[in-house]
């Protein structure tokens, strides 16, 4: 078995997850902020201390400004919906997830305006063009720090400048980049970061969260309200971070995974990762140039990109869905195919609607597999 859907979902995960995920239940499955007991204090220091490493992530200094989501696609609706109202506009890239693109058209419904800055067929993005669609009643940009599709990295730092020097909010979308690039809340001047537990994080599923400045934090009604354990006297949402945005009991083994993810990853270090990977996506584009009328979306370097590469094989007379389904079948290698839930960003790359095969490298991946699958997608090219 071969695994190259790391883009989806990281597989395996860090040592210890699935352990500490156990323990937790089985040794400690208390609820947190609710009961007076010994074993509900030390599940809350753990989650405070899984705050705290995402705080060592994201470079920003006070955990109460992390928020437990169940995934990316949460927190970027929390933030979405809980910020903008009628009459406003936002600003997005054409390489866009639809993690955000569906919460925008919902609320196109509702008088709230968008528009996408057209990046290159490679994916690139010129920051100018963000620049030209703002208008006096832009409040927000969002964007993906990286395509899922082709692993091209979006300007997210000029971007940022963009935001600062307007006044307007900025939200990133770090689903393809959390665990892999460096991400820094105070440098990149972001309001918010959106993660997810389980891709690059290599935590497990049902965990995901936001980190978020307290001034743009009170400007974000809670999409969800209910109990928080904490003040329980009134029938109101506390305004402080971060129960206003995490009413309701968090999913306490996935923050245990992520807890024990986060110190691999630390451990580890993000470069060593990235270098990793990079290693590896480098060896797979080498293979796949020589692959006749193979077309690689996106950058076909390695200049500027995470190790997430699409090939679309529909000009050598494949469909992509059956190369996808044969990689699977006849080799045991496991990659997705289709749209990737951005349709937008496939007709930017021109894979519109033909899709891409898509092989997205984990740093622990290896060199004999990347080889293994070359070697299966030559056979299947020639077939
Ligand atoms: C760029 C991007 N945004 C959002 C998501 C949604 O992630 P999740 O399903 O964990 O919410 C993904 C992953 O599918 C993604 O690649």
């Amino acid at each position: 078995m071969i695994y190259f859907d790391n883009g989806s979902t990281s597989f395996p995960k860090a040592p210890g997850v699935g352990e500490a995920m156990a323990n937790l239940l089985e040794t400690a499955g208390f609820n947190i902020n609710r009961g007076g007991y010994e074993g509900a204090y030390e599940v809350a220091d753990m989650v405070l201390d899984t705050r705290e490493l995402l705080c060592k992530l994201f470079d920003w200094e006070d955990p109460k400004n992390v928020a437990f989501t169940g995934n990316v696609t949460q927190s970027l609706n929390y933030l979405i919906k809980g910020f903008l109202r009628p009459g406003d506009h936002v600003v997005v890239s054409s390489m866009e997830h639809n993690a955000v693109m569906r919460p925008l058209n919902q609320l196109a419904e509702e008088g709230i305006a968008f528009d996408a800055a057209q990046a290159d067929p490679q994916g690139r993005l010129d920051p100018a063009r963000v620049e030209a669609l703002i208008r006096p009643e832009t409040r927000l940009v969002v964007m993906t720090h990286a395509s899922n599709i082709c692993g091209t990295i979006l300007p997210i730092e000029a971007v940022g400048r963009i935001c600062r020097a307007r006044g307007i909010r900025f939200v990133i979308d770090a689903a393809q980049t959390a665990g892999i690039l460096p991400l820094s809340m105070q440098t990149l001047g972001a309001d918010a970061i959106a993660f997810t537990g389980h891709k690059g994080l290599l935590g497990p599923q049902g965990i995901g969260g936001l980190v978020i400045r307290d001034d743009f934090a009170q400007e974000v009604r809670p999409l969800i309200s209910g109990g928080t354990g904490s003040v329980s006297d009134t029938e109101l949402m506390p305004a402080f971070l971060p129960d206003r945005f995490e009413s309701g009991t968090l999913n306490l083994p996935g923050i245990a995974g992520l807890n024990t993810a986060l110190r691999y990853l630390l451990d580890t270090g993000l470069e060593a990762i990235y270098k990793k990977e990079m290693s590896l996506c480098s060896r797979f584009l080498a293979g796949a140039r020589q692959l006749k009328n193979v077309r690689i979306a996106g950058i076909d370097g390695l200049e500027g990109r995470v190790a997430t590469v699409s090939l679309d094989f529909t000009h050598a007379g494949l469909d992509n869905a059956a190369v996808s389904f044969q990689l699977d079948s006849d080799y045991g290698i496991m990659t997705r195919c289709g749209m990737h839930c951005a349709p937008r960003a496939h007709k930017t790359l021109h894979t519109f609607p033909q899709g891409t095969v898509r092989f997205a490298f984990g740093h622990r991946n290896t060199e004999q597999e990347v080889d293994t699958c070359l070697e299966a997608l030559s056979t299947i090219c020639r077939g």
